[in-house]
Order: structure tokens, then C-alpha cells, then sequence
């Protein structure tokens, strides 16, 4: 298991501007979605590659394509489907499965209340999207979750974690790699990151 920090100029320059908190709705989500395609990129760094051979109008050129395992994405509901169109352009094949979880406002709890995954779901590399990673609750239960449905390659994807939710998911599933923009200082009274961002969902969707 593995974290991975993403320090490109790029990411970090957008992230900048997304933790702003006067980056309007339209932004933040744009921003959110760029973030997260520029993530994938790195995330799938490692994904295995098989030669072809490929007709050009010139002549036959040796080339690589994706081979082996197939791919899911999973958001986290609601603030991750923020970050699934620019993945699937990217990936158009992935299926993608949805998990709806919410932090009880008290005891800062994951509540499950929505799921649904790919009927192959065991055979895939599952990218698992949520923009924050702060108790890491909701991010254990998630992966609990696929787990149960048989999945066995998990990658998560956050754009800000902090040192309490690496800690929680690293001793829950240490076989998962963890990819994130920012890794931050702590949470507060309320388990919101510091500094972070604030809400992402309502942040996302214009709900505050
Ligand atoms: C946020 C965020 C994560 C969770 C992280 O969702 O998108 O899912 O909190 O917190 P944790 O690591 O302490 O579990 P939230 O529960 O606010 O729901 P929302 O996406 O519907 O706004
Ligand atoms: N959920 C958020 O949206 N932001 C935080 O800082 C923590 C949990």
C-alpha cells in the first residue's frame, strides 16, 4: 500500500483556486473535474500494457494498448460524481458503480443509503472518488463495501486527504494505494480538513 501525493504544477495550481472560498459553483466544479482527470492520469500509471500491431496508412507500426484487467469507477455520493466525467473521457470503457454514503452530522458516522455496482464488479480495477478524505470513515466503509462484492484491486482517489483518514484507511486496507492532490494538517472540532476546502458536496452542487 501506497500514498501518493500529487504535487504537478498544474494540480496544485487548480487546487489553489479550489479551496478559495470565493471561487464561485461553476468553478469549484469545473475545477473538481479537472483535478480529477489530471489525478487519473497519474493513477493509472502503473495499468498494464500489451504490444499490437497496428495498420497506419504507412506502413504496420508496433504499438501499446491497455491489456488484462478491466476498469471500474466508483464515486462516493454525492461529492465524488464530481470527479467521474473527466475520468470516463479518459477511460470510456470503465463501468461505473455508485456508493451513497453521508456523515451523520453528530457522530461524524458514514450512513449508507444508495448502492449499486457493475454485475462484474470482482473483475475490475475499481478507482473509488471522493474528493475528501478526512475521519477516512466514509472511505473504509466504501471500501468495505466492494470488498464484500468481491473486488480485490482498489485504488482510492481523494484530492485533499489528512493524516487521520491515511491512518484509518492505511490500517483498515493497507493492500490500497491512495492517490491525493494535497495531503492537509488535521481536521477540527467538527472533522472538517484544515484548511481544506470547506463542504465539497455543497460546494459542488451550490446546496450552501
Ligand atoms: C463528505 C466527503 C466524503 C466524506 C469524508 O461527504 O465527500 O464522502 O464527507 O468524510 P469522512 O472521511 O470523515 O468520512 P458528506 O458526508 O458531506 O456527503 P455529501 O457528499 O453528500 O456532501
Ligand atoms: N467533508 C467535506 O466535504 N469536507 C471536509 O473537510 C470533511 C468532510
Amino acid at each position: 500500500m501506497a500514498v501518493h501525493v500529487l504535487d504537478h504544477p498544474l494540480i496544485q495550481h487548480k487546487l489553489a483556486v479550489l479551496r478559495n472560498k470565493e471561487t464561485p459553483v461553476k468553478e469549484f466544479r469545473e475545477l473538481i473535474s479537472e483535478i480529477a482527470g489530471l489525478m487519473c492520469y497519474e493513477a493509472t500509471r502503473n495499468l498494464p500494457t500489451e504490444e499490437v500491431l497496428v495498420e497506419t496508412p504507412i506502413t504496420t507500426a508496433k504499438c501499446r494498448m491497455l491489456s488484462g484487467k478491466k476498469l471500474a469507477i466508483v464515486p462516493v455520493l454525492r461529492a465524488g460524481l464530481g470527479m467521474v466525467d473527466s475520468m470516463v473521457d479518459l477511460i470510456p470503457s470503465a463501468k461505473i458503480g455508485h456508493i451513497g454514503l453521508y456523515r451523520d452530522p453528530v457522530t461524524h458516522e458514514p450512513v449508507e443509503y444508495y448502492c449499486k455496482l457493475p454485475e462484474d464488479i470482482e473483475n475490475r480495477v475499481t478507482f473509488v472518488v471522493d474528493p475528501m478524505l478526512a475521519t477516512g470513515g466514509s472511505a473504509v466503509a466504501a471500501i468495505d463495501f466492494l470488498k464484500k462484492h468481491g473486488c480485490k484491486n482498489i485504488v482510492m482517489m481523494n484530492i485533499i486527504g489528512c493524516p487521520e483518514g491515511i491512518k484509518t484507511v492505511t490500517e483498515a486496507h493497507p493492500d490500497v494505494d491512495i492517490y491525493m492532490a494535497a495531503c492537509d494538517e488535521k481536521l477540527n472540532d467538527h472533522a472538517y480538513i484544515v484548511p481544506g476546502l470547506g463542504d465539497a458536496g455543497d460546494r459542488i452542487f451550490g446546496t450552501k
